[in-house]
This record gives C-alpha cells, sequence and structure tokens, in this order.
C-alpha cells in the first residue's frame, strides 16, 4: 500500500508542480525547432489539369447557418466563377461568384473567387464542384450546420498559429482524426507565417491554401486575424494592411452589421461566436467598439445559450512571450463581456496551450486601485491555443511562480475541441500532437453562464 502511494506522489510530481496557481506541466514534448515543410512538399502539391481549382475553403456565409462562401484559386487564366450544388436527392443548382486579385511587391496573385451559396437547408450534406464549365471542375461536399437552438448539440475545433511545418500537418491530422468530430474549426489567427519570408512571400500563401485544403474544403473554417495577417511593410511600398488576407479570405460580416471582415459574429447551433480583431482599433468610438457595444445586448441566450469570443493576442497570458501584450484590449473590453456573461474566450498568439480559471480583473480605477484577478462567476474562461506548430517554435518560458488565476498550463503542440451537449452543458478537450489522436491532456465539462451559473472547476484562487 506504502510503494502504491509512493507511485501516485511520483507520478503527480512528474507532471505537475505544486504552486500557487494550477497545473504546470513540465514535459517538454518538443525538442527540436520547427521545419516548414519544403514547397515540393506532397501536402502542397497543386490540382492536375488545366486551370485548375485549388486552394479550395468554406467558411459560414451568413449569421444563421443557411448560406456557405466558397473560395478558391485560378492561376492560368480567370476561368468560371460558377459552383454547382446539389444535394443527394434534389436538384442541382448554380451561384456565381467574382474574382479578385492582388499584386503584393512582385508577387501577382492568382485569380480568386469567391461565390456565396444562400438559402441553404440546415443539416444537410451539400455536394458541391467548383468552376463548372470552366476547363477543369473539382468536387466536394459540405455539411450544413443545423437550426438555431438552445440545445442543439455541436462540436467546434480550435486551432491556432497553425503555419505549414511539420508539426502544423501533425496539429491537423490530429484535428481531423479526433474522434470527437469537429464540424466547425474556429482558426484564432496566424495563418500562414507568409510574412516571415523575404519580402512576405505570398507563394506562401498559396501553399498554405493548398496545405489546409483538405479539411477547409470540406468543413467552414471560422477566421479569425492575427499579427501574421497585417503583411504591412513599408519598406517595400506596402501600406495597406491586411492585403493578403482580405482578398483571399471572405467573412460573412455585413450580415452582423459590422463594417469590416476583422470583426463580425456568426450563430452557429447553440452557439453565438463574436469573432473581435486584436489589430484594429478598439478605443472608445473606434468602429470595432461601437459594434461590440452594440452587438453584445443583441444575444439572445434563450436561441443561443453559448457565447463565445475569439481574438488573437490573449488577455491572460503566463507565458514570457507576448507579456501585456492583450492588456490593452482587456482594459478597453473586459467589463462587457463580463457585463453580458460570456461563457469562453478563445486566443492564440502564445504559441502554447493555457487555461485561465473563471475570473475577471475589472475592479481597477485609477482613482480606487485594486488591481487583481479574481474568481467571477460572471466571468469567461480564457484559453489559449496558439501551439498549432509554427515555424516559430514552441514558447517553452513560463512565468514564475504559475499565477493563481492559471488553472493549466503546457507548451505542446495541438490542438482543442468544444462539444456543446445542451444549454447547460460543453465538453471540452485539449489534445497533444505527442500523444494517439483519441487522448485527452486536459478536459472540462463547461457550465454555461446563463443556465448553470455555478462553478465547474475546483478554484485554486482563495
Ligand atoms: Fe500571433
Amino acid at each position: 500500500m506504502i510503494s502504491r502511494c509512493c507511485y501516485l506522489l511520483l507520478v503527480v510530481i512528474t507532471v505537475a508542480d505544486f504552486c500557487d496557481g494550477g497545473v504546470t506541466s513540465r514535459f517538454v514534448r518538443k525538442l527540436q525547432e520547427s521545419r516548414d515543410m519544403p514547397l515540393d512538399s506532397d501536402v502542397f502539391r497543386a490540382p492536375p489539369g488545366y486551370n485548375a481549382p485549388q486552394q479550395v475553403h468554406i467558411t459560414q456565409g451568413d449569421h444563421e447557418g443557411k448560406g456557405m462562401i466558397v473560395s478558391w484559386v485560378t492561376v492560368d487564366e480567370p476561368g468560371s466563377s460558377t459552383v454547382t450544388y446539389w444535394t443527394r436527392n434534389g436538384q442541382k443548382r448554380s451561384a456565381h461568384g467574382r474574382i479578385t486579385s492582388y499584386k503584393y511587391y512582385t508577387y501577382q496573385s492568382g485569380y480568386i473567387h469567391h461565390c456565396t451559396l444562400k438559402n441553404l437547408q440546415h443539416d444537410m450534406k451539400y455536394f458541391y464542384e467548383v468552376g463548372t464549365g470552366g476547363n477543369t471542375t473539382r468536387r466536394f461536399w459540405f455539411k450544413t450546420p443545423p437550426e438555431v437552438g438552445p440545445d442543439v448539440p455541436f462540436t467546434f475545433g480550435l486551432i491556432g498559429d497553425l503555419g505549414q511545418t511539420y508539426d502544423s500537418n501533425d496539429t491537423l491530422t490530429h484535428y481531423e482524426k479526433n474522434s470527437m468530430g469537429g464540424q466547425t474549426l474556429l482558426v484564432v489567427g496566424d495563418l500562414s507565417y507568409a510574412d516571415r519570408y523575404p519580402n512576405h512571400d505570398n507563394v506562401r500563401w498559396d501553399t498554405w491554401g493548398r496545405f489546409v485544403e483538405r479539411s477547409n474544403a470540406y468543413q467552414p473554417w471560422i477566421w479569425v486575424t492575427g499579427n501574421h495577417e497585417i503583411d504591412f511593410a513599408p519598406e517595400i511600398g506596402e501600406t495597406k494592411p491586411f492585403k493578403p488576407f482580405t482578398h483571399r479570405y471572405h467573412v460573412p460580416h455585413r450580415a452582423s452589421n459590422s463594417t469590416s471582415p476583422h470583426w463580425y459574429s456568426v450563430k452557429i447551433a447553440s452557439a453565438y461566436i463574436i469573432v473581435l480583431s486584436s489589430y484594429s482599433a478598439y478605443g472608445e468610438y473606434t468602429p470595432q467598439t461601437l459594434w461590440l457595444q452594440d452587438e453584445l445586448p443583441k444575444v439572445n441566450r434563450s436561441q443561443t445559450p453559448w457565447l463565445i469570443v475569439l481574438m488573437h493576442s490573449p488577455w491572460y497570458n503566463s507565458y514570457a512571450d507576448h507579456v501585456m501584450e492583450g492588456e490593452s484590449m482587456r482594459v478597453m473590453y473586459e467589463w462587457l463581456l463580463v457585463r453580458y456573461k460570456v461563457d469562453l474566450v478563445f486566443a492564440g498568439h502564445v504559441h502554447a496551450y493555457e487555461r485561465s480559471e473563471r475570473i475577471s480583473n475589472i475592479a481597477y480605477r485609477v482613482v480606487y486601485g485594486g488591481c487583481r484577478p479574481v474568481l467571477d462567476e460572471n466571468a469567461p474562461v480564457y484559453i489559449t491555443v496558439g501551439d498549432g506548430g509554427n515555424v516559430e517554435g514552441l514558447s517553452k518560458n513560463m512565468i514564475e511562480p504559475q499565477p493563481e488565476y492559471s488553472a493549466y498550463r503546457e507548451a505542446s503542440f495541438g490542438h482543442a475541441t468544444l462539444s456543446i451537449r445542451n444549454r447547460t452543458h460543453a465538453f471540452y478537450n485539449w489534445h497533444r500532437n505527442q500523444d494517439g489522436y483519441n487522448i485527452v491532456a486536459d478536459s472540462v465539462w463547461f457550465h454555461n453562464r446563463i443556465w448553470t451559473p455555478y462553478s465547474e472547476i475546483l478554484p485554486s484562487l482563495k
């Protein structure tokens, strides 16, 4: 019996430190640097055929989930912007899109097609063909989300800071093989890392589009802009921020009365997803702030109980990288998220994993003082999943001791899933790349802030 207890104690000491906060996992699962996959990798291969559509990707095309934006690139000539789509027993229908293109320094993009399919049926498998009438067409399929409702189950995937390294490929494969079955991926910014190449070599935007097509052509990815989407390079005459991203990735921002593709909302099943931009103005009276102030009171938690906010730069981060970068936005917006009882906030940017307790730090005013994260049943849980596997590698340095508000942190590449079961409960998992596909490294049942507003986590805060 004694030896069994010693063994258990040893196991606990091996995986975790005892400290002021929650769990710091010390297991370093990736010692080598992350390397970009070379340009001739099979995952980057262009499809065969003259002017074949490539980089096919989809995202939700309206506010309710009855629309889908289908996008792709052709390189030989403009070709057809038509998408033909049908259900298993239904008639074929067609939608016609538009072409855009852009120049970035010496790079000239291909012909970028965006076509919105409207008035789709909920919860239905659609087959679709891109480039109908052109020289080469390609076929894919997707499933529309179920009709919005308070107890509609739905599973989201979460990936941040993906890049295009061997580790990125591991992360995407683990997401694809995860038996939780993510139906829509929430991408919390930093996509291709093309800006790390000389003159922001936009060829790397193309390779990234071909790399993720295997998932992104079959299920919607919801886009958040990160710092690697800014592509602001005045030294080479590129002074329009977000130029490659905004040409390549269209989002349904107008459907939520947003004036910018960098902040918007979508309803999916029982969730209301709000996308914010860490790299657009968020001061008082700015467009993003006015939009958010108008948006939050509109969320009907009887229809969509789960209120989820996505951003790139985390507000709560106990790694040594990007310290305080999210602080100014936190000061501006945190009180709003607490007031409207946001359930969860997901961010990336820091290349590691961290989950907070349910906390807020909104008491501070210059004249009163008092500034400390405290347990708050009205506040969100903050989760950083910037661990997609990009070329910049893991953030291994942590601030010690672990802050009280930090429930779990680990410097490993991976992804997360959020499986909403009904209006009261959602099952959340984080997966490491080094584990088997169905191994869960961190797991919590979240309780909805409106329908079951009691604590779900053993608090480490006093
Ligand atoms: Fe970032």
